[in-house]
């Protein structure tokens, strides 16, 4: 069992942080707001700090899942940042999804330092953390990852190295394009069915065990038809992704037309005030112009 330290309590990172106290990892976790962390500790009984200095001090592993790029400087370098108290030879695991251009300038920083950086995104939503049963794609140098793996298997269902440093997070690309199209395509169908009369509960039960079938379809349909989208994966947050995976296209001259596309939708979503609101709200946005 390994000493860890845990940087974000999230709806992703308070679950994934539990599920390490749960493997007997000793955790000690540090949130922007302690009042979560505070509760963490409270729930899990591990340890709490006031800065990721702190918490990293002494820690093998140091995890994080904050919100963007900034946000993962803010808890890495500086004189509070976990990179100031990490001793040599400690891996930093990176679960946030950021730009591949943060990713490279944590990796160099890190290896000044004398510690490891591995670039972890993850995929599987909030239910995927909460069940310990993420996706976890990862960029860096094979024994650093070799190390984390077995620290990260506490909460996913598959954990691959992809490449060097980096690599990760241009997965983690992938799969959010992949998902933009679709969770329109999913959005269009419903709305579809709407019009036409037809019970949606009905058509997706269905639809869903043939071609058509998805994690989206068969996950968010049901909070869709009912108008709940207070969970789930913020459309804020998705935005941010959308924005990291066109300005990467404009660099290496892949052609995204449909993913720019519903990221203009995205930007409806929130003029009608859903940032929070889980993804699938592209259905909310169909159901408010119609
Ligand atoms: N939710 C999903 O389904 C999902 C799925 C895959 C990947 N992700 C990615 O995982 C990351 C976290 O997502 P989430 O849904 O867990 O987000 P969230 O619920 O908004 O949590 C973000 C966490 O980061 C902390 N934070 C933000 N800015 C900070 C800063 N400057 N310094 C220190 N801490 C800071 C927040 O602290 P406070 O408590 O103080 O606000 C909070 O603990 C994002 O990059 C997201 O894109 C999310």
């Amino acid at each position: 069992m390994a000493k860890v330290a845990f940087l974000g309590l999230g709806v992703m990172g308070y679950p994934m942080a539990g599920h390490l106290k749960a493997a007997g990892h000793d955790v000690t976790v540090y949130n922007r707001t302690a009042a979560k962390a505070e509760k963490w500790a409270a729930e899990h009984g591990g340890a709490m700090a006031l800065t990721p200095r702190e918490a990293a001090a002494g820690a093998e592993f140091v995890m994080s899942c904050v919100g963007n790029d900034d946000d993962l400087r803010s808890v890495t370098l500086g004189a509070d940042g976990a990179f100031a108290g990490m001793a040599k030879g400690a891996i930093f695991v990176d679960h946030t999804t950021v730009s591949a251009r943060v990713t490279d300038e944590l990796y160099a920083a890190a290896k000044v330092a004398g510690l490891s950086f591995v670039d972890a995104p993850i995929s599987g939503g909030q239910a995927g953390a909460e069940n310990g049963v993420l996706s976890i794609m990862c960029g860096g140098d094979q024994p650093s990852y070799d190390a984390a793996e077995p620290i990260m298997d506490a909460y996913s269902r598959i954990c691959r190295r992809i490449g060097d440093s980096g690599a990760g997070q241009k997965t983690k690309m992938c799969n959010q394009i992949a998902i933009a199209g679709l969770v329109q395509g999913l959005a269009e169908a419903l709305h579809f069915a709407e019009k036409a009369g037809l019970d949606g509960e009905s058509v997706v039960e269905v639809i869903s065990q043939g071609a058509a079938g998805s994690w989206q379809m068969s996950n968010r349909y049901k909070t869709m038809l009912a108008d709940h989208f207070d969970h789930g994966f913020a459309v804020d947050w998705m935005r941010k992704d959308l924005g990291i995976c066109l300005d990467a296209a404009d660099e290496n001259g892949a052609s995204l037309p449909v993913t720019a596309l519903v990221d203009q939708f995205y930007k409806d979503v929130q003029k009608l005030g859903g940032g929070r609101w889980d993804t699938s709200s592209l259905f909310k946005r169909l159901r408010a112009m119609n």
